[in-house]
């Protein structure tokens, strides 16, 4: 079977799938039916574009037909209220005593499947720490990390005095680890990634705070990674403390206005 299948009655010779392609592995034959290039079955990224940029599902991708695949959500979101919605994510370090359910935390998961990654690698994988024991084991290692480095001492101190400064005390910890080794970097796509899931946390209720603290230590500490329990080769690219908001932000903060310059 052929990775790329046109069914030519469907099929409106509009080229749409041809100018879609971000590799060009997909060219119009004389009657203008599309047709894949040499090589192209190993060259492809598996973006699915082809198949779902058809007006008429006409291309099958490895099998797949895009009858299969979700539908893209239609209604239509104002501008005003989709630009509000991202102005109004807020970090959180406050949390109410409130459970955050699996259920919750892998829809925005799921979300972040659709971030975009280079070369439709999608290198991220997930790890949710969902023990408040676990919490705090996490970052007394990470304040052991600040401790032996000398750095960022008034957090330190104040982790020491009993005030949980590294986590904050959230309810979760969601972390985005990928293989460290291969050729590939998996950095933006795992920020990314996160950037995706924590916009979709927002959306479903939950706050989330980057990690920074964590993700250093988990990076050059050795005992934090070992506590983390990682596949081989795989590193931590970043992590969000997660769970509900225990209060609201009832203005937008003040921010530096844009420094744009256009060329
Ligand atoms: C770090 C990064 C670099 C990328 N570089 C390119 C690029 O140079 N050219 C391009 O056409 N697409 C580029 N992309 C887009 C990816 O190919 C695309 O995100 C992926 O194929 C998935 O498709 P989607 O974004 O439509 O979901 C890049 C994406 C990321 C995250
Ligand atoms: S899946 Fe993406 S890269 Fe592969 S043929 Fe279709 S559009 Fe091109």
């Amino acid at each position: 079977m052929p990775f790329i299948e046109i069914d030519e009655q469907l099929c409106a010779r509009d080229g749409i799938c041809v100018a879609e392609c971000p590799l060009d592995l997909l060219e119009l034959s004389s009657d203008k039916i599309p047709v894949a290039v040499a090589g192209a079955e190993t060259a492809c990224l598996r973006c699915g574009h082809c198949i779902v940029s058809c007006p008429n599902g006409a291309l099958r991708l490895d099998g797949q037909d895009p009858a299969g695949l979700p539908a893209v959500p239609r209604q239509p979101i104002e501008p005003d209220a989709a630009i509000g919605f991202l102005a109004s994510r807020r970090s959180t370090r406050n949390w109410k005593d409130k459970n955050v359910s699996r259920e919750l935390i892998e829809r925005a998961i799921d979300a972040a499947r659709y971030a975009p990654s280079g070369l439709n690698m999608q290198p991220v994988h997930w790890l949710v720490v969902e023990t408040a024991e676990e919490m705090r084991r996490l970052a007394g290692l990470t304040a052991d990390f600040l401790r032996q480095s000398g750095t960022m001492a008034r957090f330190v101190e104040a982790f020491d005095a009993g005030k949980e400064v590294i986590l904050r005390g959230a309810p979760r910890l969601v972390v985005a680890h990928a293989d460290a080794e291969g050729w590939y970097d998996p950095t933006t796509d795992c920020i990314l990634a996160l950037a995706h899931f924590e916009l979709a946390a927002h959306a479903l209720g939950l706050g989330t705070c980057w990690a920074g603290l964590f993700m250093r230590a988990a990076r050059h500490w050795p005992p934090l990674a070992q506590a983390l329990d990682l596949p081989a080769g795989h590193k931590v690219y970043g992590g969000l403390m997660l769970g509900y908001p225990k209060f609201k932000s009832h203005r937008l903060p003040p921010r530096r206005a844009a420094r744009i310059r256009y060329q």
